[in-house]
């Protein structure tokens, strides 16, 4: 009764703040996040911190039906309110927070600023906006519930497991006396977890959980919300079955041996508590303890790296349910265990990234497709298509020896075999990212080449059952491969169906142009992509390594935050970091360190700074940036008392310009370490200025430029005129340093870079990190045309080549460029990510997407070039969506441009000339002629644009500033 009484007062509440309606039609906050959980497609969201963000929707004129410009949001009310069921009428007040009408036009990462939130405890909120057309928005309302926020004392639950048996199968039964009004469960399974109430799987595509950490140092748990699960006045059954994930030594195999502290798992362990509000308000715990029974279920081995065994005979179909009773296998009551948290300043955090999840619950798409519903690749491009929730039949291989399987896409994920055969027969599975040879006929394959997963097995086994059309799937593991074998004799192998899993994400950026080769390099980016976003940000997703190597992090995440929302992921990342970084500030090659160096190559740890930043440009993040700036400038200071030992001449390096192309000079390394050093400082003092840190913007602009001379001196080499021995990376990073290379030697610096890309008949010969660089250099420095050249040959070394040569045609990027090249490689990785750093070329300089933290204009400046036609983008940014499509007609000397970008923002757009020297004839917008030769520049608001002006920096463009909403010039050119 009282809950039905106090959500009628609610409701009443709500309705009382409706303002009355103007004439427009009501729009309503769009793409609400909390937390930076968005709320379109998570339906449990649960938050440490809430912070609000919504963008502002389209509104159309009353009168005549076209989309308005220029809405900006003039004023915005939040309200958050205990949700009633918990309420009890005893207590006031209803409502917590009530910002009020506050006149503000933000309407990203608000604050919450009312009282402290409880734990455990289900919230509902409501937002609301004022534009400047007058509207008011709808009143949206919706859930969110709290983590723990003291989880060290709120979770009275032991650790638990056995170090008798491999216990991996645990249960608890228990009485609930009354109905309940909620239950949420909080855990953590070292390594993984998969939670079942009374017999079912609560959530089925997660079984990925928790993310790795640094165990000793901090274990993330999550929470499932069971109110739906658990029976009132009932006996209940709680089960989970427990993997090791990375919870094992393995984590250190073929690396350095783990330190002696630090060793951890086998055996598997379990933390849970349920927290159960009956009716009557009083609560009741369940928490893992000695009463739990646990056995050895069906998995008898699991392990990421080599594959699991599993033994369908002892699978026990009612385990997790109330009054189950086994005979047949050994249950033993639970050993409390070692807390995997060894460190005395461990912690037990919540895990606010969103999961690993199985597909098709993985991905998510936010852009145009999702509105159009078309769903096609760009013609001609070759692979899976990410839009079709990453699930593929497999389809067989003819004239193989041991059948096998072709995915068509490369992937991270697993199969699901159906079979039927006879109880107690085996069916192993083995795993490759490429195929053997032909045999001497040219025909018949002789199965997988498996070279490049040097000392991993990748293969699962089963014994069956002997049911029809039985299934198989391996649970706590994961495969990096497009092909499967499988060996199964005398049992017939009725499908063959793979599954991509990841970190759930959603796809927010898509890049198309007229270039086939860069269709092709966008699509290869984007599933190298998912492939290695696992909790962590791995370097592959097939060998032993999948770990958390920093400098390929470093490299991708710009182009990452433009196809994917991975704010989470990334946030988790640099907690990551924070927890391995040394007291000096030194941080290790990897994080969770498991192989590489303690103290990294300047170019892995500059993950730390470049991740925060990258964060900050497309969130508008500040929080985060505080939350590590005395990290990043712990990582800066411990470089410069580096820099200081031996000048930048001797700067330390492990990896130099790393996987620079076989046949290729390397550049002097010190040389690369230094300008990661630079850059680093660079961003200290970007950083220092988001928080408006005066002094340390003077201490670190100071030392930037001693160090911008420093460089100079150290390595300018006047015989080659240009850096070290001349490379194109020696050349290309001092390039793109501020002030590093002098004015009056720049042009001729470019022409050295020009010229030997020219002697490699206009093929960049750079390793990873200049392969970053090269493109936004050339670009800028008025070689755009080049730039293109080079992204689109298809001969070695080139990204074409990985998909025009004669083993295979890549459908993920290639750990190196030579990794088929008969004689060279061989065992590189046939899907990694640190060459996606072109992509972000694709979307600030062919699209022109300049993102930039959202405290000024979006600079828009899209670089047309002769060599494409056309080029389409969007981006769907937490402020709103930014589209970019510009088309270059020569049959009448226009270029257009459909450009959208969000309300209540600004932009400045720039038109280039469409060729060199060329004179802006006219410039029309939705099919009116806005400027032509003949008439002035305007400096006044005319339909959402501010002004029109010649471009203050590029000789002949045009420049203009616009508000938000949807754009369609047509710029002609003589
Ligand atoms: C629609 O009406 C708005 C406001 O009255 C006006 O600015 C705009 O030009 C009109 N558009 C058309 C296509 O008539
Ligand atoms: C990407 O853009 C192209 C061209 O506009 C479109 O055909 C395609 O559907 C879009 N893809 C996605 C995933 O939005
Ligand atoms: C970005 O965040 C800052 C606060 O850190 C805020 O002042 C600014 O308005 C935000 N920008 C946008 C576009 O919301």
């Amino acid at each position: 009764m009282a809950s039905v009484f106090l959500s009628t007062l609610f409701i009443l509440f709500l309705s009382s703040s409706i303002y009355a309606r103007l004439p427009y039609t009501s729009p309503r906050p769009r793409h609400v996040r909390i937390d930076h959980h968005d709320v379109d497609t998570h339906s449990d969201i649960v938050v440490e911190t809430p912070i609000f963000s919504w963008s502002i929707d389209d509104e159309k004129c009353p009168y005549n039906g076209t989309l308005l410009r220029g809405i900006q949001q003039i004023a915005y009310r939040l309200t958050v309110a205990q949700k009633l069921s918990f309420y009890s009428p005893k207590q006031t007040p209803l409502v917590i927070y009530d910002s009020g009408r506050v006149l503000s036009d933000l309407n990203t990462n608000v604050l919450y600023n009312g009282s402290a939130l409880t734990s455990d405890t289900r919230y509902i909120y409501s937002i609301q906006y004022w534009s400047s057309t007058g509207a008011a928005s709808e009143i949206i309302t919706g859930e969110f519930r709290t983590a723990l926020f003291n989880p060290k004392n709120e979770l009275t639950a032991s650790w638990i497991g056995s170090r008798q048996i491999n216990m991996n199968e645990l249960r608890r039964e228990f009485d609930v006396p009354q109905s309940i009004l909620s239950a949420t469960v909080f855990m953590s399974g070292m390594g993984y977890g998969t939670l079942y109430i009374n017999g079912i799987n609560v959530d089925p595509s997660r079984r990925f959980d928790p993310g790795w950490t640094t165990y000793t140092q901090r274990v993330l748990y999550v929470s499932y919300d069971i109110t739906q699960f658990l029976k009132g006045q009932s006996t209940n059954c709680i089960g989970v079955q427990l993997g090791l994930g990375f919870y094992t030594n393995e984590q250190w195999g073929g690396g350095v041996p783990p330190p002696a502290s630090e060793v951890f798992g086998p055996p598997p362990r379990l933390l849970l508590q349920v927290n159960i509000v009956l009716n009557d308000h009083t609560t009741m715990n369940i928490s893992t303890d000695t009463t739990w029974l646990g056995r050895e279920g069906a998995h008898r081995k699991d392990s990421i790296y080599m594959g699991t065994f599993y033994d369908t005979r002892a699978e026990r179909y009612n385990w997790s349910t109330a009054g189950f009773k086994d005979p047949y296998s050994l249950w033993l009551n639970a050993s409390l265990i070692e807390s995997p948290l060894s460190s005395p300043t461990g912690q037990l955090t919540y895990q606010s990234m969103d999961p690993i999840r199985i597909s098709p619950y993985a991905l998510h798409i936010a852009t145009s497709a999702s509105q159009t519903g078309y769903r096609l690749m760009p013609p001609g491009v070759n692979g899976g298509n990410v839009m079709n929730g990453g699930i593929f039949n497999a389809t067989p291989i003819p004239n193989q020896q041991v059948p096998t399987y072709d995915v068509t896409q490369n992937i991270a994920g697993y199969c699901t075999l159906t079979i039927t055969g006879r109880k107690g027969m085996t069916v192993s599975t083995r795993h490759a990212e490429l195929l053997d040879k032909p045999g001497e006929d040219g025909i018949q394959y002789q199965g997988l080449n498996s070279a490049n997963y040097q000392i991993i097995t990748a293969s699962d086994d089963f014994i069956i059952q002997g049911n029809p059309h039985e299934i198989l799937e391996p649970m706590f593991t994961y495969h990096g491969f497009r092909y499967i074998s499988i060996y199964a004799n005398y049992i017939n192998i009725e499908s063959v169906v793979c599954s991509a899993i990841h970190s759930e994400t959603t796809l927010i950026g898509n890049f198309t142009s007229s270039s086939l080769v860069l269709n092709q390099i966008q699509h290869n980016i984007l599933w190298s992509q998912l492939s290695n976003i696992m909790s962590i940000i791995t370097d592959c997703s097939q060998r032993q390594e999948r770990r958390g190597w920093l400098g390929d992090a470093a490299l991708s995440v710009d182009v990452a935050l433009f196809n994917f929302d991975l704010y989470g992921l990334y946030v988790n990342s640099l907690r990551n970091i924070a927890d391995v970084q040394h007291a000096d500030g030194s941080i290790p090659d990897t994080a969770p360190f498991s192989v590489g160096g303690y103290v990294a190559d300047p170019s892995w740890a500059h993950a730390y700074p470049e991740i925060t930043w990258r964060i900050y440009q497309h969130y508008n993040d500040t929080a985060t940036v505080k939350e590590h700036y005395i990290g990043i400038q712990g990582w800066v200071d411990y470089l410069t008392s580096r820099a200081q030992q031996g000048g930048l001449a001797n700067m330390y390096f492990a990896y130099g310009d790393w996987e620079t192309p076989v046949h290729y000079p390397v550049t002097n390394s010190s040389l690369v370490s230094a300008f990661s050093y630079l850059s680093d400082v660079q961003t200290m003092i970007t950083l220092s200025k988001v928080l408006n840190n005066q002094t340390n913007v003077d201490k670190y602009s100071k030392l930037y430029n001693q160090l911008a001379t420093e460089f100079h001196t150290t390595f300018y080499n006047s015989q080659v005129n240009g850096y070290a021995e001349g490379y194109q990376t020696a050349n290309v990073l001092a390039l793109r340093l501020p002030n590093v290379v002098p004015e009056n030697l720049r042009a001729s610096i470019i022409k050295s870079l020009v010229d030997n890309i020219a002697t490699n008949n206009n093929h960049s010969t750079t390793g990873i990190v200049g392969t970053a660089a090269l493109f936004p250099v050339l670009t800028e420095a008025g070689y755009h045309d080049l730039a293109v050249t080079i992204a689109t040959q298809t001969t070695y070394p080139s990204f074409g080549y990985m998909f025009n040569n004669d083993v295979q045609n890549a459908t993920t990027n290639w750990e190196t460029y030579h990794a088929l090249i008969k004689g060279v490689g061989g065992t590189d990785s046939l899907n990694h990510h640190m060459f996606n750093s072109i992509g972000a070329w694709f979307y600030r300089y062919l699209a022109g997407i300049q993102l930039n933290g959202f405290n000024e204009d979006f600079i828009i400046h899209p670089r047309l070039t002769t060599l494409l036609t056309n080029v389409d983008a969007e981006v769907h940014t937490i402020k709103g969506s930014i589209f970019v499509a510009w088309q270059r007609h020569t049959n009448d000397n226009t270029v257009t441009y459909n450009v959208t970008i969000p309300h209540s923002f600004y932009s400045i757009i720039t038109f280039e000339p469409m060729k060199p020297a060329a004179r802006c004839v006219s410039i029309e917008e939705s099919g009116i002629v806005i400027w032509q030769q003949s008439s002035s520049l305007f400096e006044t608001n005319v339909n959402g644009i501010l002004w029109l002006r010649p471009d203050s920096i590029i000789e002949g463009a045009i420049s203009a500033r616009i508000a938000g909403g949807s754009y369609q010039w047509k710029v002609q050119w003589n």
